[in-house]
């Protein structure tokens, strides 16, 4: 017997974004322990009647991990949800989690990722872009010298832009973005880029399309995701076997 953690994914706030695997997870858990922004995208799935749940801030989240873990009895299981997938830009306190229940006590259950969402909405493939974030506690600079790498080499770039409140010298938000690349020797005036906010939350979700240069003077929320655009497009038309030619129209009268 053991204490079970499950690490999932709830997706980028809409319930319709949430999983039956998710919502299989936090039905089977007596513990749900969360930030608010993921807590209200499952409290649908929550019954407090049976099930304690905890409301996590960075402030309080190592002594409440550490209360719930010893709260469990053998057997019991914890749900953790994440914003979007647990396994794009959530490793600091995904890390923290396995080094308390240890990795053979977790399961990690993926979830649909703002990413994706972005993605979905500019039309661009995630294998044909660098996908970066640089919402992390750490240093960015290496990141900052990638994103400039792959403007240089004509990919898109999906990126999670770096809030920072209590010390706006640390922000990497779009507007700063946008001034860095032009200091890296990059043309805002030509790449073409998007961002979007409140993905998912429809009647607060906003898209702005334009020209990297826009972005200098503009500010958007924390939760928002930004798009490079250099897409060009190739379907399987523009390879050369015969068969991708051909027009020729097999019906089947069976
Ligand atoms: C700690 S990261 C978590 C990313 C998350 N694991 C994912 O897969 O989307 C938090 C950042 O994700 C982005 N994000 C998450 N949900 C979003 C949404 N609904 N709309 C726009 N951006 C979102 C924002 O950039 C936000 O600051």
């Amino acid at each position: 017997m053991q204490k079970n953690l499950l690490i999932v994914g709830v997706g980028p706030g809409s319930p319709q974004y949430l999983t039956c695997i998710a919502m299989d997870a936090i039905k089977k858990s007596r513990y749900v322990v969360g930030y608010k922004f993921t807590l209200d995208t499952v409290e649908s799935v929550i019954d407090k009647t049976r099930q304690e749940v905890y409301h996590v801030t960075m402030q309080n989240q190592e002594s409440t991990y550490q209360y719930v873990y010893n709260k469990m009895k053998e057997g019991e299981y914890c749900t953790v949800p994440f914003t979007g997938d647990a396994n794009f830009s959530e490793s600091e306190v995904v890390d923290r989690l396995l080094e308390i229940f240890g990795d053979k006590n977790v399961e990690i259950i993926p979830g649909i990722s703002s990413i994706q969402i972005a993605s979905s909405k500019s039309m661009i493939p995630l294998d044909k872009s660098l996908v970066l974030s640089f919402h992390i506690s750490g240093d960015i600079e290496k990141k900052k010298k990638e994103l400039i790498n792959a403007i240089m080499d004509k990919k898109n770039v999906i990126l999670l832009p770096r809030p920072w409140p209590d010390d706006p010298s640390r922000n990497f938000m779009q507007s700063e973005i946008a001034k860095y690349l032009k200091l890296n020797g990059i043309d805002t005036s030509i790449l073409k880029v998007w961002v979007f906010e409140y993905l998912t939350q429809y009647d607060k979700e906003t898209i702005f399309r334009g020209k990297a240069i826009d972005l200098e003077e503009m500010s958007f929320n924390p939760l928002s995701v930004m798009v490079i655009d250099q897409n060009e497009r190739h379907s399987y038309r523009d390879f050369d076997s015969p068969e991708n030619k051909s027009p020729e129209i097999v019906l089947d009268n069976n």
